[in-house]
């Protein structure tokens, strides 16, 4: 069987990590893009030389042009800057809109028919300004946080209970900001609800942590933010989407209605897959939950008037 063909585009820590998962997986090539001359280029063969080691008969190379992702299948979406201490997700909008806005063109230029996975913060107006550039339906356009900040959260609630993680299931919904939703009435442990295990002010210790996660990892690096959990959570979307998994992943979406949202990208279950957003999850909420959504879904609308007006 062929394989299927992957962009990743930033060849940054997020960018080069999920394009070295990627590559080591076998079933995809991959083209790693960026800006920085030679940069791709260099990383891409390193990460080939990693090929005989690794097992993977994968092909990657690296470019500063758009001409070798043609025809790709899915596109990765991590151009752009990181954060740093003191700024937040949001400080990143008016620089990272003029990137995504050129690199979706470029892509979506090359890969009429790809599916399209951004990453860059701040990622829901972000994965918004791609979709609305790319003339994409909605299916084909998505954003990762959703899995990272569930991921977070089930590493935090492991710890707690000294307890496999993979025994650990949990969704988080909303934008990816310290808004975010974590949904505790969904979240269980082998089966048994969280709230049998916890003692609820544990738990909202828990969702704190969980909600300002990413700032914690800036706080530890100083010169950047977190992307070896990032690059996993894409890996495992990339994944759903290149082998028509069907996961049932929190991803950000536009939402037409759905959850009482209308016309703006937020994190909610949805069923992923090849064609890309297969399916979106509806789960009954408590009113608590819906204000706490509403809440999150409120910032993207926000840093989307800001858009607007620098457009
Ligand atoms: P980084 O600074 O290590 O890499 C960014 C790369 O983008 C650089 O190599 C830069 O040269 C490249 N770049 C800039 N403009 C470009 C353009 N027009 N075309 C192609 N490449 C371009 O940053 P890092 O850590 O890889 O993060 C990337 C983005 O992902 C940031 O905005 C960060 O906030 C976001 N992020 C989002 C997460 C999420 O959960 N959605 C998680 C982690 C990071
Ligand atoms: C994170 O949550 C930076 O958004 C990124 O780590």
């Amino acid at each position: 069987m062929a394989r299927k063909k992957v962009t990743v585009v930033g060849a940054g820590n997020v960018g080069a990590t999920t394009a070295q998962r990627i590559h080591g997986l076998g079933y995809a090539d991959v083209v790693l893009v960026d800006v920085v001359e030679d940069l791709p280029q260099g990383k891409g063969l390193d990460m080939l030389e990693s090929g005989p080691v690794l097992g993977s008969d994968a092909q990657i190379a690296g470019s500063n042009g758009y001409e070798a992702t043609a025809g790709s299948d899915l596109a990765i979406v991590t151009a752009g800057i990181a954060r740093r201490p003191g700024m937040s997700r949001d400080d990143l909008l008016l620089t990272n809109m003029k990137i995504i806005g050129d690199v979706t063109r470029s892509v979506v230029e090359h890969s009429p028919d790809c599916v399209l996975m951004v990453v860059t913060n701040p990622l829901d107006a972000m994965v918004q300004h791609a979709y609305e550039v790319s003339g994409f339906p909605r299916h084909q356009v998505f954003g990762m946080a959703g899995v990272l900040d569930t991921a977070r959260f089930r590493t935090f609630i492991a710890l707690e209970l000294d307890v496999s993680v993979e025994d650990i299931q949990a969704v988080v919904l909303g934008s990816h900001g310290d808004d975010m939703v974590p949904l505790v009435r969904y979240t269980s442990v082998g089966g048994i609800p969280l709230t049998e295990l916890l003692p609820d002010e544990k738990i909202e210790q828990l969702v704190q942590r969980t909600r300002q996660g990413g700032g914690e990892i800036v706080q530890l690096l100083k010169a950047g933010s977190a992307y070896y959990a990032p690059s996993a959570a894409v890996c495992q979307m990339a994944e759903a989407v290149l082998l028509d998994k069907k996961r049932i992943l929190p991803c950000s979406v536009y939402l037409d209605g759905e959850y009482g949202i209308q016309g703006l990208y937020v994190g909610v279950p949805v069923k992923l897959g090849a064609n890309g957003i297969e399916e979106i999850v509806q789960v009954d909420l408590t009113q608590a939950e819906k204000d706490a959504l509403n809440l999150s879904a409120n910032n993207v609308k926000e840093l989307l008037e800001v858009m607007k007006n620098a457009a």
